[in-house]
């Protein structure tokens, strides 16, 4: 019995929308086959797998169905939170999703699940990513103060969303956190965050999260530890598709 993660499967079953990157990186090439047939090796059915967001490319919800199946039919307990590409998941009607999918795939969203003593905490997170202003020698000079602003708002939403199901669990009696987001805890210019202070005052053993693609992009935020807590990058293209184990 193993906890599993890993993010970005972006699939595409029933929609034709790719992003330049993936057309053009190997790492995507029948990237789904590859993942099934790893999930099939690595996985036991009393395992759980927890998706970390950007699952499907379907903008809308009858264009996401087929992808949900395919995640649907992987071995194991499947936890899915939510990415900035998953159109199909109003946030304000998890349960309904929950309901509609109900026992395979689990929406963790404005609610905990767990796994052996641990409570697991998701949410979609947010960073500033720009766009930042370089000089002639590469140096971020300065970036755009009205997007900082509009993502600041985000930020302050996406927290208060964490903190809520943190509290949730804490008041049912769980003092062991996971904690899963989908954008990195921290941006190019950060060294912390309020996710990251979120995940010390809860004492969150692990931090899981993905959304950073490409080699470029792999070091954006925090790998390893980090003032006592576990950093996690789970983006499939970053794991070759091979998820991860988080805890036994
Ligand atoms: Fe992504
Ligand atoms: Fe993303």
């Amino acid at each position: 019995m193993s906890l599993y993660a890993i993010g970005d499967l972006h699939l595409h079953f029933n929609s034709r929308v790719w992003a330049e990157s993936q057309l053009n990186d190997p790492v995507w090439k029948d990237h789904e086959l590859k993942f099934v047939e790893n999930c099939n090796k690595l996985l036991n059915d009393d395992d759980t797998l927890v998706l970390v967001g950007d699952h499907s490319w379907g903008k809308k919800p009858e264009q996401c169905e087929a992808d949900l199946d395919y995640i649907r039919r992987l071995p194991g307990r499947k936890i899915l939170t939510r990415g900035n590409h998953d159109k199909f998941w109003d946030v304000n009607k998890t349960e309904a999703l929950n309901e509609k999918y109900q026992p395979e795939l689990n929406f963790l969203q404005n609610n905990y699940m767990t796994y052996k003593d641990y409570a697991l905490i998701g949410s979609k997170g947010y960073t500033f990513e720009g766009p930042f202003y370089l000089n002639r020698e590469g140096v971020i000079i300065g970036w755009d103060e009205e997007k900082e602003l509009h993502a600041n708002g985000l930020i302050n939403r996406e927290s208060r969303r964490l903190v809520k199901a943190f509290e949730m669990a804490e008041a049912d009696g769980f003092s062991k956190f996971i904690m899963f987001l989908h954008y990195p805890p921290t941006n190019i210019l950060e060294e912390s965050s309020i996710f990251t202070q979120i995940a010390e005052r809860y004492d969150v053993k692990e931090v899981v999260y993905a959304h950073c693609h490409g080699h470029e992009r792999f070091h954006d935020s925090i790998l390893g530890e980090f003032r006592g807590r576990n950093y996690r990058l789970v983006s499939g293209d970053y794991l070759n598709w091979v998820p991860e184990k988080i805890l036994d």
